[in-house]
């Protein structure tokens, strides 16, 4: 596996593979975890050769989030980069990604209004930029991304039409511990009793699948049933809990079961914020 670290070498390793070769990328913000590996073992499975960076980007960070936090684990990330059959692994400092006069953002309107968008302004400002750049050096054929950050796939699908970046947009499911908790860098922030409350993420999630595989369509009471089972358990505090669109992300009232629906929801673990999500996929 080949490191490179400023843009200029990754755009040369990205040559030397040759621009007739299909490329697979997994951006990244490290601490790796079967998530991530799982996407970039399916990105050497489905082209030639997969490219990783690893990158805590400052620009998606509120100031009063977790940028200087953030785990890191770069001996341990490049191993098993290595091992999932990675080809490149892109390591860019801060000011290779945002050189001195860097002033060009990109911004994504409507979408990014609500949820994540809502409670985090800039996030998906600084998401959107820092993926625009990453295609830019890389060129990927595809790039991978896990369903587990909803909201930031439906952003990055809207740039990268928008934009005609061509690049193929990969959603990967997201991958989870045994006991249901959607994998995340995040995890590690919490202590052993905030890490056994963590589950009940999924199991509201699943209640609300249940209640709506039963035959329930109503979002209010989708959005209760959510709600009534994260209020059972003491340690979290719900941020928002949302039945939505899973095009334009807008709240629903009903659901209609051609279109489906994307049933989200953000709880807190002390400081920790924990995020996860479920599609609802139309039926026919
Ligand atoms: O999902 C992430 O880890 C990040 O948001 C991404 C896509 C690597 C951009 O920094």
């Amino acid at each position: 596996m080949k490191v490179v670290r400023t843009r200029g070498e990754c755009a040369q390793a990205r040559a030397e593979l040759g621009l007739g070769t299909t490329v697979g990328f997994v951006p990244t913000m490290g601490y790796l975890h079967e998530g991530h590996l799982s996407l970039v073992r399916r990105a050497k499975t489905e082209c030639a050769a997969a490219v990783a960076s690893i990158f805590v980007n400052p620009t998606q960070f509120g100031p009063t989030e977790d940028l200087s936090t953030y785990p890191r684990d770069l001996d341990g990330d490049l191993a098993v980069l290595e091992q999932a059959g990675c080809d490149v692994a892109w390591l860019p400092e801060v000011a290779d990604i945002y050189p001195p006069g860097f002033s060009t953002f990109v911004d994504v309107e409507g979408v990014t209004a609500v949820l994540e968008g809502a409670r985090r302004p800039g996030h998906f400002r600084g998401v959107a930029t820092v993926v625009a750049i990453l295609l830019n050096v890389v060129r990927p054929t595809r790039a991978y991304f896990g369903q587990k950050d909803a909201q930031q796939t439906v952003v990055l699908r809207r740039m990268i039409e928008d934009l005609a970046l061509g690049v193929d947009m990969v959603v990967a499911p997201t991958v989870r511990e045994p006991d249901g908790l959607a994998m995340s860098s995040r995890n590690s922030y919490l202590d052993p009793a905030q890490r056994a409350a963590a589950v009940v993420l999924h199991r509201a999630l699943q209640a609300t699948r249940t209640a709506y595989a039963g035959g329930e369509r109503d979002a209010d009471r989708l959005r209760t049933a959510m709600t009534e089972v994260i209020a059972g358990e003491p340690l979290a505090e719900p941020d928002y809990v949302s039945v939505a669109d899973p095009d334009s992300l807008a709240e629903l009232a009903t659901i209609d079961p051609a279109r489906g629906a994307l049933l989200s929801l953000a709880v807190r673990f002390g400081r920790t914020r924990l995020i996860d999500n479920v599609v609802l996929p139309p039926s026919r």
